[in-house]
């Protein structure tokens, strides 16, 4: 028998991801114990996934003809984020290209109207929500339901940005003068923000990731703690809650489920159908990382295990407070016993995710406090001698 047998007999890359930010650089940087090079699509070439190594083909995720290229180099694309088109996914569908999620996946991420009103149609439960369109109907839905009410880009939002909370219509006239399209929802009062991971593969099998406690700053994601402190009944039902929505949409590779909890009741927030911000502790903290899920379930290889190597695992996002750059600070993050620091080769910029830091531990308290310090070291809100 041939030795390059078990290496498929093409020129084309097994998998390429779309979009160069830090998810595809880490999903690289996982690809290369499974012996692959994953090519990127990048913006730019000083986008973080860029500047790891990978092959990197320069255009806009905007741009079909940019797409059709890169897909004819590989023999699987899949997203490191979800502002594609949609018209260019069912083009490149159209085309015999194999995206991974599929076009159909991809919308439940890319829509929210469309997310709530199919995942909610299948009795998941969903914030109370319809669209709106000017000051009026906001106020209409807002007078009906109580104020404040969230108002949310129906597409095209992350981090926060795409998100607000009104307590008089008023307020949200500028949005309205924009042109976009907005859902107003409820707004719930939340106990605690919950994300659970889900592993798919494209014949339906899925593994399925400890649900973790996520903790939001102005909307964007800073630090998870897993496993998330919860009754085990609500557990059991937000993992049900997961099962069930990975199949409802249909995608492949790792699902990403937002979830609130609120008044002892479980509400679905959003889906994302890529690897997560809220899923980086599965890097150090869990058997398999996310990325490597990822890779193992768009290439339809056999899942990992995604148990936990500790009883707590905490990850603390480095969010630019100056222009500092990240590394100047390292040696002082690197001296804090136990943590895994993560830099993506961002410029530094207030509010810019660069990093983020892993600690594993017996207590979720002490782990946490580990991990705060070494980031706060890194954007230097902390200060310590250097060692
Ligand atoms: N209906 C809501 N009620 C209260 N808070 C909300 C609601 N929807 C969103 N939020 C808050 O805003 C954050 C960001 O909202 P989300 O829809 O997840 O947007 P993004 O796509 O930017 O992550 C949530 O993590 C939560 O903290
Ligand atoms: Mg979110």
């Amino acid at each position: 028998m041939s030795e390059a047998a078990a290496i498929p007999l093409d020129a084309r890359a097994p998998v390429g991801m779309v979009g160069g930010g830090q998810l595809a650089r880490m999903t690289y940087q996982a690809g290369i114990a499974l012996g692959l090079t994953l090519p990127v699509l990048a913006e730019h070439p000083d986008d973080s996934a860029a500047l790891s190594g990978a092959a990197t083909s320069i255009g806009s995720p905007g741009s079909l003809e940019a797409l059709r290229a890169f897909a004819r180099e590989c023999q699987v694309l899949t997203f490191d984020h979800e502002l594609v088109p949609p018209a260019h996914l069912a083009a490149l569908e159209a085309e015999g290209v194999v995206l991974r999620p599929g076009a159909r996946a991809m919308r439940f991420a890319q829509d929210k109207a469309h997310q709530r009103e199919v995942l909610g149609a299948l009795g998941i439960p969903v914030p109370f929500n319809r669209r709106v369109a000017s000051v009026d109907e906001l106020a209409m839905f807002g007078d009906e339901l109580g104020w404040p009410c969230v108002v949310k880009a129906i597409t095209g939002g992350y981090d926060g940005r795409g998100v607000w909370i009104f307590d008089d219509p008023r307020q949200a006239s500028e949005l309205f003068a924009s042109g976009r399209e907005f859902l107003a929802e409820a707004f719930v009062p939340i106990d605690r923000e919950i994300a659970v991971l889900v592993a798919r593969r494209p014949g339906g099998e899925t593994v399925l990731y400890p649900a973790v406690e996520t903790v939001q700053v102005d909307g964007m994601f800073r630090e998870s703690v897993a496993p998330a402190p919860m009754a085990n009944d609500l557990r059991v039902q937000v993992g049900e809650l997961a099962q069930r929505i990975a199949e409802a949409t249909d995608a492949t590779g790792i699902l990403a489920i937002e979830f609130f909890l609120a008044e002892g009741r479980v509400v679905l927030n959003e889906v994302a159908t890529r690897p997560h911000n809220s899923g980086h502790y599965t890097i150090e903290g869990a058997v398999t990382s996310q990325f490597e899920n990822h890779l193992r379930a768009v290439l339809d290889w056999p899942l990992g295990e995604t148990w936990l190597y500790a009883p707590a695992v905490v990850t603390v996002n480095v969010v630019g407070v100056s222009e500092t750059d990240p590394r100047a600070n390292l040696r002082k993050a690197l001296a804090v016993p136990g943590v895994h620091v993560h830099l993506y080769g961002k410029g530094p910029r207030p509010g810019r995710k660069l990093g983020h830091v892993t600690a594993l531990g017996d207590d979720p308290g002490e782990a946490r406090e580990r991990a705060v310090r070494a980031a706060r070291l890194i954007t230097g809100e902390e200060t310590g001698g250097l060692p």
